[in-house]
């Protein structure tokens, strides 16, 4: 057995285990559709709409978006057992630690909590949708002293996310980008976070497991969890002078520029050119250039020195330009990840339901050497 040739595959790059219907990635044209629509066509849409159109794979017509929306906004609200466990959290961990301890007591309150039926499933998944951005504004009100925010059902999801954090509603700018950076991050084909969602699905475990491994593989920082490092190199160069000399180092240092690089894109992510934008847009709106000049003058060094001189694709990715919307949004560095988890949550659900309909066990092999 230990003789037998076998081709290794480090990291399964370029691996392909299975087909979807949910999403497809061009990572040399940077193209993204999600359900063959090009994500620039849909960012006119609600979040909803978006989500909805990940889990049932069409766009919602009038009838479908108005049911599914005030089903949305119904399972907004978390109980009070819910909060009691926020309260005993450590306030120093990430917001997303206590977003994944969540969705485990969550999975024992449920209502469905013994009907994996795929009906049983729409509704758990509703539910995890809706509640994701009340969990996260709670535990960011409850950490720094302040009353919880009851949700708004008149505000859209993102516009609703704001206000339950910061205690104000959103303007209308800020409405649109928070909700944009939802359906940008929403879902991205075979990722790692959906593909370890989808391997523990393939055990025939339940959705709520299943949403905990992918709350858990998107917390690292080579994944989600590059959203927060990103938000702490800004913090860490704080004036767009020092951009070009903490890049430098980085490279001189042989670490990387967090935000940058992909294993499928090798050109500009397709999200991170629209979040640019984005970013530019509200720095204009709020008087304030600093956070998109450091990011600017970030990038620029990067394609200078890895690009230009190196010859390397180190583009921004999607995280680099919405960790800088964050900076806009007075979203913190430790909310980052679980905001990214917000947005994901719909696509782990449209992926965990593609396993469950047609499933295999996922298990691959290694080869034994001494
Ligand atoms: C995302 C990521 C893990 C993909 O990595 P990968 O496909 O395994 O690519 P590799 O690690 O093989 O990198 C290929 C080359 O590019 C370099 N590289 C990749 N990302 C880089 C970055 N962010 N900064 C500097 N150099 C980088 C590597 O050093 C390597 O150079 P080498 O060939 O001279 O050794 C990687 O780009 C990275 O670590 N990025 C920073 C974290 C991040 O932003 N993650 C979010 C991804 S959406």
């Amino acid at each position: 057995m230990g003789d037998r040739v076998v081709e290794i595959k480090k990291g399964l790059e370029d691996v392909f285990v299975l087909e979807t219907k949910i999403s497809s990635i061009d990572g040399i044209k940077g193209i993204l559709e999600y359900r063959g629509f090009n994500i620039h066509d849909l960012l006119h849409l609600s979040y909803d709409a978006v989500s909805y159109l990940l889990i049932h794979g069409k766009i919602p017509d009038e009838k479908e978006i108005s049911a599914y929306s005030h089903q949305l906004k119904k399972d907004r609200g978390i109980p009070e057992e819910m909060i009691r466990v926020l309260h005993t959290c450590n306030f120093n961990i990430e917001a997303m630690d206590a977003l994944r301890t969540e969705v485990s007591y969550m999975a024992h309150c449920d209502p469905d909590m013994n009907d994996n039926s795929y009906d049983g499933n729409i509704r758990k998944g509703t539910r995890l949708i809706s509640k994701f951005p009340t969990i996260v504004a709670a535990f960011h009100r409850i950490r720094n002293n302040q009353e919880i925010v009851a949700p708004d059902p008149h505000l859209s999801h993102g516009a609703n996310f704001l206000y339950m954090l910061r205690g104000t509603r959103p303007g209308e700018l800020e409405a649109e980008l928070i909700e944009a950076d939802f359906i940008l991050s929403a879902e991205h084909e075979l990722n790692t976070s959906t593909f370890s969602t989808r391997v523990t699905a393939s055990t025939l475990s339940d959705l709520h497991s299943a949403i905990i491994s992918g709350l858990s593989t998107l917390k690292g920082p080579l994944h989600g969890g590059a959203r927060m490092a990103v938000m702490e190199m800004l913090d860490e160069i704080s004036v767009p002078e020092h951009a070009e000399e903490h890049v430098l180092n980085l490279i001189s240092n042989k670490q990387r520029v967090m935000g940058f690089g992909h294993r499928v894109y090798k050109t500009y992510d397709p999200r991170a050119k629209i979040s640019k934008e984005l970013a530019k847009k509200i720095a204009e709106e709020k008087h304030e250039q600093k956070w998109y000049e450091i990011a600017q003058n970030i990038e620029n060094t990067v394609n200078r020195e890895l690009v230009e001189k190196r010859g390397k694709p180190i583009y921004p990715n999607v995280d680099f330009y919405a960790a800088v919307i964050y900076r806009y949004l007075e979203i913190t560095p430790q909310l980052a990840t679980s905001v990214f988890a917000i947005g994901r949550v719909s696509g782990w659900i449209a992926h965990i339901l593609e396993q469950y309909a047609d499933n295999r066990l996922i298990r691959p092999r290694a080869k034994f050497v001494r």
